[in-house]
């Protein structure tokens, strides 16, 4: 049976399911722990199995140990055993859409190079691209396989 048949969610982007990784990604948004930037970001990765895991952003006085929201939803999502995802929805409180930092695009990449990656604002402004738009020419799995 097809995902979207046996969850509901699972197209990464029908509208449904697109509205339910909004309003996942904005509520963990407001428990980020973001004092020193003050940039709250929260994430919901979509799943291929259609489970949602959420991520937000985890500053850290030690600045460099801070880590971004679609790392903690990814990690989150790789230790409840998916492997594999389809979309993550960023939000955030910029005026216009912001796309993932390069560090984030990369850990992405590594088990999911075509995920549609959507960044979200509060008052409804959207962008969307493919994983593969945002980060072409990648160093990969496959990339260890040239020695
Ligand atoms: N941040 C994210 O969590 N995700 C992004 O896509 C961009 C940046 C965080 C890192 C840091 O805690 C704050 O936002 C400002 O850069």
């Amino acid at each position: 049976m097809a995902v979207e048949q046996r969850t509901g969610l699972g197209v990464p982007g029908d509208e449904r399911t697109v509205k339910t990784l909004r309003e996942r990604a904005f509520a963990v948004m407001e428990r980020a722990y973001a004092p020193y930037s003050n940039f709250k970001v929260g994430a919901a990765l979509l799943a291929s199995d259609g489970s949602i895991t959420e991520g937000c952003n985890v500053e850290n006085a030690a600045f460099p140990a801070g880590i971004c929201a679609e790392r903690t939803a990814l990690s989150a999502a790789v230790a409840r055993g998916n492997q594999s995802f389809t979309a993550i929805l960023i939000a955030t409180e910029a005026d216009e859409p912001t796309p993932p930092c390069g560090m984030c695009r990369q850990v992405l990449e590594e088990f999911s190079p075509q995920m549609l990656v959507i960044s979200a604002t509060r008052d409804g402004r959207e962008g969307r691209w493919t994983l593969e738009e945002l980060f072409p020419k990648a160093f990969t799995p496959h990339s260890l396989d040239r020695r």
